[in-house]
């Protein structure tokens, strides 16, 4: 299959794209570059030996994006990763959130209306689940429960959007993968997270205190209702996330289905940070302050769906995560060279 990859050029995309060329499938990018660098689709290219096209765009812009896939057809799929992800960001540009989330879903599903594409894959995100009811996450869970951001509710709009879309055209295949915490990087180290300024998310933060970047990492409470009293989370490893878009495309079928991407397995932050001091053999200072608003004190997936009907699993574990985090963090300490 020839695919189209948005946002393909950043952290989970650039992954993706070397497990579907890895997997037999020829890759085609458009990425407009705001949260990464063309670097990284150079070492794509790298790791496969493979070309693969680059469209720097905007996916919002219907024009340019349908005239690269014309250049390239036929393309028989899309990968919609483009988008804005930063939560606390959201809460303060929340039109900008639903403009480029919203926006690009929407000119992307005309773009394949026009060219004939019939197959759609989204990132979603265990966010829009909210705070669980119950656990494991299972797809059945209620979801906007709590939704207390914009960029979750993106998400769960677009879940919406993309389910009536395929229901009114019974010939669209359209999928959403409910990602839980990615980490990790690709074994080579020359692709990985390159988050713009200081991190949001816990192992990109760990890994700069590692490395000596940042000086401790602030521990969001330990008085959650859980084993060690600091929040669970389902940390999955990025190219076990790739393989599931595999999984997901050669799998996919008319209608609507939705999948968690996560390995099942819960892990607190203080395991988290331990795993990364066996990793780097760095000690990682810490300090236990007041709890985030907003978080919730555990979030992991069932991950049953997605192996029953995909033949996908999560393989790698919270030590392969860290230690290809750590590998990619040392031989790239300011992340992609910048132009
Ligand atoms: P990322 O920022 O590394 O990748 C997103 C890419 O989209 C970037 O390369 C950026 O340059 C590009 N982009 C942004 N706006 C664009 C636009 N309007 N037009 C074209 N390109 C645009 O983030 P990521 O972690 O790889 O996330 C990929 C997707 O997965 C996002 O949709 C995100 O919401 C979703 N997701 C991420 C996580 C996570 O924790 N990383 C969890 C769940 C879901
Ligand atoms: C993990 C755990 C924190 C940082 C977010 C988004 C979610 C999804 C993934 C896109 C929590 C704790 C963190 C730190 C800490 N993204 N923590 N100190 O919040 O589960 O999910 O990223 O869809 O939408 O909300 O991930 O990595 O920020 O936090 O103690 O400096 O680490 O409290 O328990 P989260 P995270």
């Amino acid at each position: 299959m020839r695919v189209l990859l948005t946002g393909g050029a950043g952290y989970i995309g650039a992954h993706t794209a070397v497990a579907l060329i890895e997997a037999g499938h020829d890759v085609i990018i458009v990425d407009d570059l705001s949260g990464t660098s063309a670097e990284a689709v150079a070492r794509i290219e790298t790791i496969t030996g493979a070309a693969v096209p680059l469209l720097v765009a905007d996916v919002r812009d219907e024009a340019a994006v349908a005239g690269f896939v014309a250049e390239h057809a036929p393309v028989d799929a899309v990968i919609h990763l483009a988008g804005l992800k930063a939560v606390g960001e959201s809460m303060a540009e929340p039109v900008r959130y639903y403009d480029v989330n919203l926006g690009t879903t929407i000119a992307l599903l005309k773009v394949m209306d026009t060219a004939g594409i019939r197959s759609l894959v989204f990132s979603s995100s265990a966010t829009v689940y909210g705070t669980p009811e119950q656990l494991p996450l299972t797809e059945e869970s209620p979801t906007g429960i709590d939704l207390a951001n914009p960029y979750g509710k993106t998400k769960r709009i677009i879940e919406e959007i993309l389910s009536d879309a395929a229901a009114a055209d019974p010939g669209l295949a359209v999928v959403s993968l409910r990602y839980f915490n990615p980490v990790g990087a690709h074994t080579s180290g020359l692709i990985g997270e390159d988050p713009n300024g200081i991190p949001n998310n816990l192992m990109p933060f760990v890994s700069r205190v590692a490395i000596g970047s940042l000086e401790q990492v602030a521990v969001f409470g330990d008085d959650y209702d859980t084993p060690d009293g600091t929040g669970l989370r389902d940390y999955i490893h990025v190219s076990d996330l790739a393989a599931g878009h595999v999984a997901a495309l050669e799998h996919a079928a008319s209608g609507y289905a939705v999948y968690n991407l996560g390995t099942g397995e819960p892990v607190s932050v203080l395991d988290l940070i331990a795993a990364f001091e066996r990793a780097s053999g760095r000690s990682i200072p810490q300090v236990i302050v007041a709890r985030r608003p907003g978080d919730v004190a555990a979030s992991y997936a069932d991950p049953a769906k997605a192996q029953r009907e995909l033949g996908w699993t999560a393989d790698l574990s919270i030590d392969d995560a860290c230690r290809d985090y750590w590998n990619w963090q040392t031989q790239n300490p300011d992340g992609y060279p910048r132009g």
